[in-house]
């Protein structure tokens, strides 16, 4: 029986050392809860015939914290740790992750640092990884690479081990030619045969799999058709497999007692006023600043709003050793303090501010009772968020504003689609979606949760898992 190897940079869970005592929480991001939903639908991969799960990757502390105790707990729990050092975190996860692919494949192309130490950090970081693979995988072993912090490890595991089934599955937009072509040519080659070295590579839309196949016959001149590279004798397939949630969860989130219970204390602490709601991590790409201006015009234009609708505005640290992320935190921080200065009263605040993680029942609580989620993300590979809000909505009420930039636009059409630069669409929208008779709400929400009821995480996993075996087979047999 197989075995199925998932690795990415940060594993599910976030450890930290604090006054000698040791904390393991959930790490938060769509990739942290995709797969942890998936695994859990699937029994761990048992219904899909896998006999065992391993997850490879980062715990979140420094090499020199991470103890044996550390390491047993996590291994308890199915988790393999591979330890970076305060170096790499800094070359490689600050460095070449979030300074350079990050902002590059979010096409935030000035914000892109290129540093040739950045680089060699993340080619011997990503041998770490493909050598933590190989010492626990086995031929016939399914290998499932994520993200574009490991995008060299599939290229690495085909030299180490040919015998593995691996795909690879990136987790944030591939950019156009046009933007990737400013990543140096050593690099950008490298890093692209390194994604070729899987049997099967997926985005989550048919854009970012066109941009990615422009970008292969570009740069590397292989042939490709819809949906496949030829590499010498090898055939890599490609394909768009949209990242989800478990519906299921979020939809029966209202009848959950602790849930039921925030609801209601929100309900009442909130005395009837409208709330429009967002939650990210934060991070640049988010556009949260945007946001804030657009909720600001809004109460400027239509005053009528002010003191009956509020904006709470979560925003969960996130990164905040690269200088862009602190640089927002204090932004975000100014402007808020203004504008609740400038237009709050003794009995209401234009923007309720939270920059922390917040625990889950709150979460959906506030899923259940805002009347508008307001996600306008400059861009955004999916958008969980997004999903999570509409399939929350069991009562078939509230209404979601979306960016057209947010890979879920391309799913929630029936949501209000905003272009984030356009201040004053997003504040038609804003009045819209406030003014939306129930009628309407439902019939949007409705459609929204059947796409996503039946377009759920466990079949994200399952199509991507199932053309990982054709591709592999495919492969054997042309060997
Ligand atoms: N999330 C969470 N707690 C928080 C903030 C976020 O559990 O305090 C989760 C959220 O529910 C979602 C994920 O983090 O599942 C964020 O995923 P998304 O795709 O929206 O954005 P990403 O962070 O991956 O860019
Ligand atoms: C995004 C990325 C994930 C990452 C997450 C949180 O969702 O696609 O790979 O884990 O953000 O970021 P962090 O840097 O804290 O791991």
């Amino acid at each position: 029986m197989a075995k199925l190897v998932i690795v990415s940079n940060r594993l599910p869970v976030t450890v930290s050392v604090r006054g000698g005592s040791v904390e393991i929480r959930e790490a938060v991001g769509g990739l942290a809860t995709a797969i942890k939903s998936f695994l859990a639908a699937t029994e761990s991969g048992k219904t899909l015939g896998f006999d065992e799960v391993v997850w490879v990757g980062w715990s979140g502390l420094k090499a020199e914290h991470e103890t044996e105790e550390v390491k047993a707990k996590l291994r308890e729990m199915g988790l393999l740790t591979v330890p970076l050092t305060g170096e790499e975190l800094q070359l490689f996860y600050e460095g070449f992750c979030n300074s350079t692919l990050w902002p590059l494949f979010h096409s935030f192309t000035v914000y892109t640092v290129f540093e040739a130490k950045f680089w060699e950090s993340y080619l011997q970081v990503n041998h770490k990884y493909a050598e933590a693979v190989s010492a626990v995988a086995r031929p016939g072993d399914f290998v499932w690479v994520h993200d574009y912090h490991l995008m060299l490890v599939p290229g690495m595991l085909r030299e180490q081990a040919p015998e593995l089934a691996v795909g690879f599955f990136l987790h944030i937009p591939f950019p156009p030619a046009e933007v990737y072509q400013l990543m140096p040519p050593p690099w950008r080659t490298a890093l692209l045969d390194g994604l070729l070295g899987a049997d099967l590579v997926g985005f989550h839309i048919h854009e970012y799999v066109n941009n990615f196949l422009r970008s292969v016959s570009k740069f590397l001149g292989y042939r490709t058709e819809a949906g496949m590279v030829y590499a010498g004798r090898r055939k890599i397939r490609v394909g768009a497999f949209p990242i989800s949630i478990d519906f299921d969860f979020f939809h029966n989130s209202s009848e959950v007692p602790e849930v039921e219970r925030q609801i209601e204390e929100l309900r009442q602490r909130l005395r009837g006023l409208k709330i429009v709601f967002s939650i990210d991590r934060l991070d640049y790409t988010k556009g949260v600043i945007n946001r804030i201006h657009a909720w600001e015009r809004f109460l400027k234009e239509r005053p009528e709003w002010r003191g009956r609708a509020t904006f709470i505005l979560v925003v969960v640290p996130s990164r905040t050793g690269v200088p862009q992320y602190e640089a927002m935190k204090r932004e975000i921080e100014r402007e808020v303090g203004r504008i609740n200065g400038e237009l709050g009263e003794v009995d209401w605040v234009p923007i309720v501010y939270i920059s922390r993680f917040i625990p889950t029942p709150t979460l959906l609580a506030l899923y259940n009772i805002a009347d508008v989620a307001l996600i306008t993300p400059l861009k955004d590979g999916m958008n969980l968020v997004a999903k999570e809000y509409v399939a929350s909505r069991r009562d078939c009420r509230g209404v979601l504003i979306l960016s057209e930039t947010a890979g879920a636009a391309h799913e929630l059409v029936q949501a209000l689609v905003v272009n984030p630069n356009d201040e004053s669409g997003i504040v038609n929208a804003i009045e819209r979606a406030l003014g939306m008779d129930p009628e309407e709400q439902c019939r949007r929400i409705k459609s929204m949760q059947e796409r996503i009821r039946q377009h759920n995480v466990v079949k994200w996993g399952v199509d991507f898992i199932h053309a990982l075996a054709l591709a592999y087979n495919d492969n054997l047999m042309s060997a």
